[in-house]
């Protein structure tokens, strides 16, 4: 017992405050809510197609009809935004990728059609060419491979453009090219979509819990042994994410992103702190699918890790976070009210 008494004890006592749930909740420092959701979703052609990702349990790919309700229910719960992921038909996927660009395409008929429907809902929709590429790169690529910087951030222009008149509120930058912000931005102002925002993965790590998401788009067969390491970040890295997110926003960011989530939440607190910039997470397909298949087994509360998990990314400092974990949290969120 003495060894216990210091200078501090017993004048400081934290457990006092930790006694009741009144005084833990007055002292809550973070707060989980609704409005830091944005749900992730994949889309792909059909009708009523409900079908699931294997590696990602709980998770399907929707059709442009069938997502219609689950946009209604993210509305209905007060989501704020829904992100669009397109599963391409494997015959119109090709080395450059094209049918990004293409108006009537998958992802410019579902924004409109979401947007008719419920315009309140906001949208937001990757730039990248990983689902459309033959070889499941982000961008084009030469001979050796190599994603060539230049002619794969003029698709990338043309890709945000289709989103954009397609009336997306979002355009998201998840390719990694350098310089692809600012093109972007120029290119939007240009063409008069002044509002239409830019959610830059500015942070965003060449990382192996992108896994389950590689399957639900389909670009894991097409990517084989190859890695994304020459434009993905190294994940040893800390200073590098932050040059990264410092040219985005020099380059017209609105709002910048890191990726993966819970074991980046030192760079969320760094981009947060030394920007102060809307700042997001993305919890990504991978952290989802440990945290399911850990639950499925008996070995972790699910309801549990899963609110803590998202709470601790505003703890980290950040504004919202990506999740596909949205709807099951929101509805938790609402049953707490
Ligand atoms: C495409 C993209 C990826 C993710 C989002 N956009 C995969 C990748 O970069 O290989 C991953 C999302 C997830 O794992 O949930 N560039």
């Amino acid at each position: 017992m003495s060894s216990i008494i210091t200078a501090d004890f017993p004048a400081s006592r934290p457990r006092r405050n930790r006694r009741d749930d009144f005084s833990r909740r007055l002292m809550r420092e973070n707060i989980l809510s609704v409005n830091d959701f944005i749900y992730p979703v994949f889309v792909k052609e059909g009708n009523n197609l409900h079908e699931p990702v294997l590696s990602m349990p709980g998770i399907v790919r929707y059709s442009p009809d069938s997502i219609l309700p689950v946009a209604e229910e993210c509305v209905r719960l007060g989501i704020p935004v829904l992100a669009l992921f397109p599963s391409i038909e494997p015959s119109l996927k090709t080395p450059d990728g094209i049918e990004a660009t293409n108006p009537e395409g998958l992802i410019p008929r579902v924004i409109a059609s979401l947007k008719k429907e419920f315009p309140e809902l906001g949208i937001l929709c990757d730039v990248a060419l990983d689902p459309y590429t033959s070889h499941g790169q982000d961008g084009l690529i030469d001979d050796s491979g190599y994603v060539l910087n230049e002619p794969t951030v003029e698709i990338l222009v043309r890709q945000a453009l289709v989103q954009a008149e397609a009336g997306a509120d979002y355009v998201a930058p998840s390719d990694m090219m350098d310089g692809r912000i600012g093109a972007i931005r120029q290119a939007l102002e240009a063409h008069h979509f002044i509002y239409t925002r830019i959610m830059a993965y500015s942070a965003k790590y060449a990382s192996a819990f992108y896994g389950p998401f590689r399957d639900a788009v389909g670009s894991t067969v097409n990517l084989g042994k190859s890695d994304k390491m020459t434009y993905q970040i190294d994940p040893a890295n800390r200073n590098e994410a932050l040059r990264e997110v410092a040219a985005d926003i020099r380059e017209g960011a609105d709002l910048v992103m890191v990726k993966p989530g819970m074991p980046y939440l030192d760079i969320v607190r760094d981009v947060k702190e030394m920007f102060r910039m809307p700042t997001y997470a993305y919890q990504v397909s991978g952290e989802y699918a440990m945290i399911k298949a850990a639950a499925i087994n008996g070995w972790l509360d699910h309801d549990k890790v899963m609110m803590e998990s998202l709470l601790c990314f505003k703890r980290a400092g950040a504004d919202g976070i990506l999740t596909y974990f949205a709807i099951e949290a929101a509805k938790i969120l609402q049953q707490q009210k």
